[in-house]
């Protein structure tokens, strides 16, 4: 991606801290989610009850919403250690087993990106959920064996934007699976309140409403956009973050009115203007974009549907007739 995307969910250099000082800690501290949260609250109450390691749980959904953090409240909820890796930085089965040879008894391990995971990690990844153990080939050519390798109660969290390329044998083997979704704007307000607060950074209540309003529905995003406007409304203004100021703010970061940015409008007015709103293929909105076509599809595409803008049809993708409105287009009839 060329250009920098001030609603890009996805993690940028710098952020790293900042996440780490707003990640809540517990399931009571996590804003939103209340499925998800409700479910899970369950499953550990009972798991810890028991004395037993939780059953793994899948996590899925759109960047930015709170997977990582939900591994990590997990972990704190059972009272136990979180080791984190991700399926790209696992290239061979043995990979895997130094991560799985360090759990203790009851731990968290944490895959992101799961579905990037290589087939023959995967393999054994079955043996080592299921029966907690696995086989690892020891010696070469003829005097090759497996040497049988016990490993402690665990429990895998998985995070996958894409659950649909998980394999089923991976996924059946997950007890719980749970579905993030786009945050509602009063979460979000509360995301950027608390936010807010713990950069010690004054708002008024329209001010965070605001800025809910134009975050996609997603915390990163907001917690973002709060730090630039934090920034704007110290230099232009007394640094309270009040509704005219958090619009300013986002009019010059080129956030509109329904949260979308310029990669946003691009595709829709690439749409309406060289497709006549479809239907037309994802790959070639992505190439007219610049963009690549699992980009557009795990990041952008989703929000756009959620919110209405576009539809999912058998022979491509159409725009409707409220993107047509947004953008002051008449709609064809
Ligand atoms: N429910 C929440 N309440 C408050 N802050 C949240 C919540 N969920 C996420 N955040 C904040 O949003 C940011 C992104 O969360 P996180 O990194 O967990 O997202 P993610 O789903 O793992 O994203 P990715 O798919 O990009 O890895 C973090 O800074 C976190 O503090
Ligand atoms: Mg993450």
């Amino acid at each position: 991606m060329e250009e920098e995307r001030i609603v890009s969910p996805e993690l940028e250099t710098g952020d790293k801290s900042l996440e780490k000082s707003l990640r809540p800690q517990y399931l009571a501290q996590y804003i939103g989610q209340d499925k998800v949260k409700q479910e899970l609250s369950i499953y550990i109450e009972a798991a810890k009850n028991r004395e037993e390691a939780l059953d793994h749980v899948l996590l899925y959904g759109p960047p930015g919403l709170g997977k990582t953090t939900m591994a990590m409240v997990i972990a704190n909820e059972m009272g136990v250690q979180i080791r984190s890796t991700s399926g790209p930085a696992i290239e061979r089965s043995g990979d895997l087993v130094a991560v799985l040879n360090e759990l203790e008894p009851g731990d968290v391990l944490f895959i992101d990106e799961i579905h990037r995971l290589p087939r023959i990690a995967e393999e054994t990844l079955y043996s080592a959920m299921e029966d907690y153990y696995v086989d690892i080939m020891v010696g070469q050519g003829p005097t090759a064996h497996p040497v049988h390798f016990p490993l402690p109660p665990f429990t895998l969290v998985g995070a996958t934007t894409r659950a649909g390329m998980l394999s089923a044998p991976l996924r059946d083997r997950f007890g719980i699976i749970s579905h993030m979704e786009y945050y509602q704007e009063s979460d979000l307000r509360e995301i950027v309140l608390r936010s807010a607060d713990i950069f010690q950074t004054e708002i008024v209540d329209t001010g965070a409403v605001e800025i809910a309003r134009r975050s996609r529905g997603t915390p990163r995003i907001a917690n973002r956009l709060l730090k630039r406007i934090r920034d704007y409304a110290e230099v232009q203004s007394d640094g309270v973050i009040d509704q005219s100021i958090a619009d300013q703010a986002l009019q010059l970061l080129q956030v509109d009115k329904a949260g979308l940015d310029l990669v946003d409008q691009k595709l829709l007015k690439t749409m309406i203007e060289l497709y006549h709103g479809g239907p037309v293929g994802l790959s070639t909105i992505a190439v007219n974009i610049g963009e690549e076509r699992e980009t557009v599809e795990d990041m952008y595409e989703p929000f756009l549907i959620q919110k209405g803008f576009i539809k999912r049809t058998p022979r491509g993708r159409v725009a409707t007739e409220l993107a047509y409105q947004h953008f002051n287009y008449p709609y064809p009839n």
